[in-house]
This record gives structure tokens, sequence and C-alpha cells, in this order.
């Protein structure tokens, strides 16, 4: 049997806008190049679609530079999908937007109603709990109305803390199957992953953090050789995508889109 948790027949995913150049960054080391970002996008949207998978492809939003990194609108599991509610202001509006693509494809949809605050970058699905970051985008009340939510469907959440100056909780972990998470030393360091086999990022690499297992495949940051070479002697699929614009706005592959099954 298949887990839910890396085995999907669908994903949503949105093309970047031109307004993306003034997406939110930590630290501003330029702008990213939009049509480099496109083609980047595009191979990733392949990449997903080459798995087997159905990838239903957004519009871009130019009213919200940051709408490319879909993760954070929503969190699909298996009983149904809950809209968040993001702590970053600029990005609020981009929930709505997302709202009618999930109604029409999940019976029950959900909604964060705050006054908490929680963004999907920060929630990793295991298969058998579902991992939640506090951040500086994600607070203890969006926490406890979501574990309300998911009390009801079954599955269990773990609250965690994402460390400090660190976006998003997966932007320093990623699942590459039910058993193994890819993390960096310092996320691991408080022990978050114990009960799990964890595979730490090499020195220097742990950019390439945030990646995806998506059906048979991984998608991985590319640039990052001795993580490619730990995952392929682990036996993992690798596909290398282009990161390089995304990275200058603090993204990496989980961001690009929502997966889950319909
Ligand atoms: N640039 C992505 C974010 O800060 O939410």
């Amino acid at each position: 049997m298949t887990n839910p948790a890396t085995h999907f027949s669908h994903a949503i995913s949105r093309r970047p806008g031109a307004s993306v150049t003034g997406g939110l960054r930590a630290e501003d080391r330029g702008a990213p190049d939009p049509a480099r970002m496109q083609a980047a996008h595009d191979t990733y949207v392949a990449t997903l679609r080459s798995t087997g998978a159905e990838v239903i492809v957004l519009d871009p939003l130019e009213e919200y530079p940051d709408a490319l990194f879909v993760e954070d609108t929503a969190l699909c599991l298996p009983g149904g999908a809950v809209m968040m509610r993001p702590g970053a202001p600029s990005r609020m509006g981009e929930v709505a937007q997302m709202r009618p693509t999930l109604a029409a494809l999940f019976e029950d949809l959900r909604d964060i109603q705050g006054p908490g605050h929680i963004e999907g970058g920060d929630i990793l699905f295991t298969g058998r709990e579902v991992l939640v970051g506090r951040s500086a985008r994600t607070d203890a009340e969006g926490v406890a109305e979501l574990r309300t939510i998911l009390n009801e469907w079954g599955h269990p959440l773990r609250e965690l803390q994402t460390p400090e100056g660190v976006l998003h909780f997966k932007t320093d972990c990623s699942l590459l199957d039910p058993e193994t998470i890819l993390s960096t030393r310092l996320l691991d360091s408080s022990d978050c992953f114990d009960g799990y086999r964890v595979l730490h990022l090499p020195e220097g690499e742990e950019a390439a953090a945030n990646a995806i297992r998506f059906n048979d495949v991984v998608l991985l940051p590319d640039g990052f050789p001795k993580t490619a070479e730990m995952l392929t002697r682990e036996g993992y699929d690798l596909r290398p995508i282009d990161n390089t614009d995304c990275a200058l706005l603090d993204g990496g592959m989980s961001c690009l889109s929502l997966r889950f099954n319909a």
C-alpha cells in the first residue's frame, strides 16, 4: 500500500508573476529573475507530472508576490484540507485565492479562523503524525486551532519549535520516506525526530534541506553534490531542480506545491 505522506495523485502549483521580484526575503541577496524562475517552475511541474500525477497549474497573482509558494496557504491530508492563516500580513490574501480550487476537490474543507496564525511551510506530515514548528509565522494559537481539526480526522499533532532565524520548519527538513527524514543538524539537535531515521545535510549544504518525496522520486535543489551523493547512495531516485531564484526568497521544493490524493 502506498503512503499518503509520500505518494500522491494530485498537486497544485502556481506560476510566478512579474511581481515575484518583490517577494519577502530575510536577507536581500538580489531579486529573482522571473524568466529563469518560470523555466525552473516548468521543470518542477513536468517532474511532478512525470510520476503520473495530475498537476493543476494556477495563474500568477501579481498582487501577491509570494503567491507561487502555495504550500503556505493550505494543508491537505487524508480526511480533508485546512485553509491556513499566514503570519505574514502581505500573504493573508493568498488563502482566499486558493480556497475555490480546494473547495472543488475536498468535501471537508476547514478554515483556521484566528486570531492565531499558521503557515503550511511549518507543517510536516509523516504519515503517522503531523509535526508543526512554531515560528515567526506560526504561533501557539494557530497550532491549537489546527489540533482541534486534526483530532476529528484522527491525525496526532506534535508541536515543535522551528529554530530561531529559520523561516519555516520545512526550511530545515524533508520527509524522504515514512521512516526517514532529511534534516539539518541544527533542527535535529532538538531531538524532534526521535523514532525516525535521520539523514543529516552535509556541512555547508544545509540549503538543500527543503526537498520533497513525490511518488517514487525526490526533488532536490540542484547544486548540492554531497547531499545528492548521500541520497543516491541511500537508494533515492533524485530529480535535481534549479532553486536559484526561489532560494533568494527563502523558498524550496515543498513551497511550490500542495500535494494530496483526490
Ligand atoms: N518569500 C517567502 C516567504 O517569506 O513567505
